[in-house]
């Protein structure tokens, strides 16, 4: 994971280790579910984590701060203290940090090798990158370097590795890497994953448009704190995250309707946002009418199941050896990749067609590289 020490991060690690020791249900876990069984993802408990991070707070205390902030149970950070220990060990420098006098190449060379030691060291079959760093703002017109999220992506696909974007960062999107990524021969998805306002809006906005309600105008505003309140502060930053918002109106109504998304970085809510949208829309002979509706979230636990399915879903395309974008996998982005549908019902029926593409035949359950005790599809990684 990239952001490997951020909320996201070490929700899917404590959250993943508390499931594989039964103490909770994998609800929120898609992958989890009747249509998933029997498609040969990996295990839970064959995921390992490891990842880049620029930041040093190590994994365990991390926990704690999130349980202290009632993001994870009382008592998780102790049970799973291991697992974040394990994890913790292998995240690596991430970059560039302040004043770091790399090159582009130096760095991508750098998160390579990184990932290639991991792979290698830990006997793993793949290993798949999903990045859950901090929002980017967008880049600058012209800018000679590669924004950090597109530096870890082209070091994924030249170690190999599939790629997840779950920000809405460049990663993959950068015209610096269209031919890279298309000549890679890897499966990739992204990006920006939808975990609440969004959500709700890719139901809400097929049903208008499927009732012949005429929607006059759709505005929001976001509270939330925590990282990524803080990093959506900048609005360059919210920029990239409400274009996503935007586009799913736009997309399942037929043209975007008047009103606008406001993100507001209130500290004290830490990990805990409202999501507030007022839809004002006209019924028969023009009457008017107002649905509003309040999503009150936790942002970390909402977004650590769905990283969870998406590097099971996407390590077993990879095992398949499926290549290039993942539109099946909208279901769990914003901004999902060209020729998806973008209302949440028909993604669904997608992902769904798409496990039963991936095929049956027993779920790995090891940690080796093929070898013979292993299985030729052991291993999994996160
Ligand atoms: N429901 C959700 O939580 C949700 C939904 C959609 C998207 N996202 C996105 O997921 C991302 C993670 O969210 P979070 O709440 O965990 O944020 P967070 O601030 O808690 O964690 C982000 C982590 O990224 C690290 N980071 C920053 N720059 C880096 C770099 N160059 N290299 C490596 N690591 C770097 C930070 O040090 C931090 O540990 C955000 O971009 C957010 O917009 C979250």
């Amino acid at each position: 994971m990239i952001g490997a020490r951020g909320s996201v991060a070490t929700t899917a690690v404590a959250g993943c280790a508390a499931m594989t020791a039964g103490l909770h249900a994998p609800t929120g876990m898609v992958t989890e579910t009747a249509p998933f069984m029997d498609r040969g993802l990996p295990t839970l408990s064959s995921l390992v984590f490891g990842g880049h991070d620029t930041t040093s707070c190590p994994l365990p205390k991390r926990a704690e701060e999130l349980a202290a902030g009632g993001v994870l149970p009382h008592g998780l950070p102790s049970a799973a203290h291991a697992e974040l220990a394990a994890a913790d060990a292998e995240i690596r420098p991430g970059g560039p940090q302040p004043g770091d006098a790399r090159t582009d190449e130096e760095l991508i060379d750098a998160f390579t090798a990184d990932l290639r030691d991991f792979v290698r060291r830990r006997g793993l079959a793949r290993a798949v990158v999903v990045n859950v760093a901090s929002t980017e703002p967008l880049p600058a017109d012209g800018a000679e370097r590669l924004p950090a999220s597109s530096l870890y992506a082209a070091a994924a696909l030249r170690a190999g590795c599939p790629y997840v974007n779950f920000t809405p960062s460049s990663g993959l999107h950068h015209p610096h890497l269209t031919e890279t990524a298309r000549a890679s021969g890897l499966p990739y998805a992204g990006r920006d994953g939808k975990t609440g306002q969004t959500l709700l809006r890719s139901v809400l906005g097929p049903m208008f448009a499927q009732r012949a309600l005429a929607v006059r105008a759709w505005s929001g505003t976001n509270l939330l704190g925590g990282g990524d309140g803080a990093a959506l502060a900048d609005p360059a930053a919210a920029a990239a995250k409400n274009a996503g918002k935007e586009r799913v109106l736009a997309d399942t109504l037929g043209s975007a309707p008047e009103g606008e998304v406001h993100i507001d970085d209130v500290p004290s809510l830490g990990d805990w946002k409202t999501a507030w949208d007022h839809i004002a829309f006209d019924g028969f002979l023009g009457t008017r009418m107002v649905l509003q509706t309040t999503w009150q979230g936790c942002d970390s636990a909402l977004a650590a199941p769905l990283i969870l399915d998406l590097a099971r879903l996407t390590s077993r395309a990879h095992e398949r050896g499926l290549s290039g974008p993942l539109p099946d996998l909208a279901f769990y982005f914003k901004d999902p990749d060209a020729g998806a549908p973008a209302a949440l019902g028909e993604q669904y029926a997608a992902l769904v067609d798409f496990a039963e593409r991936l095929g049956g035949g027993p779920a790995p359950t090891g940690r080796g590289g093929g070898g013979p005790e292993s299985g030729p599809s052991a291993g999994g990684s996160a």
